[in-house]
């Protein structure tokens, strides 16, 4: 096997596990978020603790903003280099005939997605950190649902998260499946991990979804 062949093997590993990483916090972000519509104290209590626990702000924290950028860093980096090979190996390319549309715009929705973290980020983890780090607020375990409501009532940054989410979805659609497709797994429990793989692509963003709609449409909470 070549260098290049292998180093490029050795990039879609690290995109698919970084992935793998990446779907995991989503799962467990939905879920803490999914309380902020059923369980308002819940969501309070859980909120506080992320935001204090220390091993969640100095171990976990760092490491998922890495998971992030290694993320992206290589997929920019995959994807100059199927330009260049497209541009020298597959004079005729034709994409349509060969990938699906969300398969060969993976970088687009993979763009959309880092927009929506940079407006994201701004949102709640700027605001977070100035009123522990900046602002020397004091702790106030009942103040996360009345913040996070307070983001969706303006209808432009709800209508940016959905359609935000719905790329994600694509991405997501595509991504999740050949992540398993990169680390080589091809058995008989193949058919069922594709399956659940686009459910999940499907139901995690369309639940985020529904949370900022909810928070914007529900008169009760503004
Ligand atoms: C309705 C949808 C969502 C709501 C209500 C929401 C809410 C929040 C809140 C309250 C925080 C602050 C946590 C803290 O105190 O540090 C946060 C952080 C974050 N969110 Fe979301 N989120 C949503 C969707 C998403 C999606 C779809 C993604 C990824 C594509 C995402 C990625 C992140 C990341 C990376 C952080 C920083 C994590 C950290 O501070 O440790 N969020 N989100």
């Amino acid at each position: 096997m070549s260098g290049l062949t292998k180093s490029s093997i050795a990039r879609k590993v690290v995109m698919a596990l970084s992935g793998f990483f990446l779907v995991f916090f989503l799962a467990q972000h939905f879920t803490i978020n999914f309380t902020s519509v059923i369980a308002p104290d819940t969501f309070n209590e859980w909120s506080h603790f992320m935001g204090y626990n220390p091993l969640v702000q100095y171990i976990l924290q760092p490491i998922l903003i890495a998971g992030v950028i290694i993320h992206f860093v290589m997929g920019f980096v995959l994807e100059l280099q199927n330009n260049r090979a497209r541009g020298v190996k597959y004079v005729k390319f034709k994409g349509s005939a060969n990938a699906s549309w969300v398969s060969r715009n993976m970088i687009i929705s993979g763009l959309v997605v880092l927009a929506f973290l940079a407006l994201h980020f701004y949102d709640f983890w700027v605001h977070e950190m100035a009123y522990k780090y900046i602002e020397f607020k004091p702790q106030d375990p009942t103040r996360y649902h009345a913040e996070t409501v307070e983001k969706f009532a303006p209808m432009w940054r709800t209508v940016i998260y959905v359609v935000s989410f719905v790329l994600l979805a694509l991405h997501l659609w595509h991504g999740f499946a050949s992540a398993f497709q990169s680390m080589g797994v091809n058995n008989k429990y193949t058919p069922s991990i594709k399956a659940f793989t686009k459910v999940f692509a499907v139901v995690i963003p369309l639940g985020f979804v529904f949370i900022a709609l909810y928070h914007h449409f529900n008169p009760l909470t503004h």
